[in-house]
């Protein structure tokens, strides 16, 4: 079972949901070789759950959250308001630590919220610089270098990776960066990773259909 999370980043407008939700529910047939979590932007989360009702592992995601409980923090939204929409949520992306400073300190209390709340944290990271909470159940290695840029690293380099990573016990090992439908098949020749987060390959709901459907295949050999 490998798990799928897409990364919509900050892309869409509502009809552009409903266009890709459309796609995608025409497209997916159920089964139990993949788990997905579409980590959309906040106005879309509750539509999306919605729409995926009683689809069997298909969830939705957040792809951040307050490290801010409840209160008087205009903006802020928080992991009690995700509470009862999301199951995941990412932590940790390399673009919320680069663009908006977030520090390591701040990933542990988010991934505390989360926790507390009920939501399952994906956390990222960029290297084996960056420390890994113990209580999370979901790590994404994504190498900055390899976002967004079409430049997948090899599986051998990945778990390399894993090797130097302080990893929780038992916790899901996720690879992101420029993971697509072409090249997700090398990560299938190991057991070590898990799952993936693919971001530009997961805009386009035929493209994250095709990257489902090679995972699949390659899983059920
Ligand atoms: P990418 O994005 O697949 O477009 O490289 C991955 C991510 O940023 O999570």
């Amino acid at each position: 079972m490998k798990f799928i999370l897409a990364n919509w980043k900050a892309n869409k407008t509502i009809k552009e949901v409903q266009n890709w939700l459309d796609t995608f529910l025409l497209g997916y047939r159920p089964h139990n070789l993949v788990t997905i979590s579409i980590c959309a932007p906040y106005p879309f989360l509750l539509y999306i759950k919605e729409r995926i009702l009683g689809l069997k592992n298909v969830y939705v995601g957040a792809q951040t959250l307050s490290a801010f409980e409840q209160g008087s923090y205009t903006g802020e939204v928080t992991a009690r308001s995700l509470s009862e929409i999301v199951k995941f949520s990412l932590i940790g992306h390399s673009e919320r630590r680069s663009t908006f400073h977030e520090t390591n300190e701040d990933l542990a209390i988010k991934v505390k919220l989360a926790v507390k709340y009920g939501i399952e944290p994906v956390y990222c990271v960029r290297d084996e610089k960056d420390p890994i909470p113990h209580d999370v159940k979901y790590v994404a290695y994504e190498p900055v270098w390899a976002i967004g840029t079409g430049k997948n690293e090899k599986l051998e380099d990945v778990v390399n990776m894993k090797k130097k990573l302080s990893l929780p016990k038992n916790c899901v090992f996720i690879y992101g960066g420029s993971v697509n439908e072409q090249n997700v098949g090398q990560y299938l020749t190991s057991d070590e990773v898990g799952g993936f987060l693919p971001g530009k390959a997961s805009w386009d709901a035929k493209q994250f259909l095709s990257l489902i459907q090679a995972a699949s295949l390659d899983e059920s050999k």
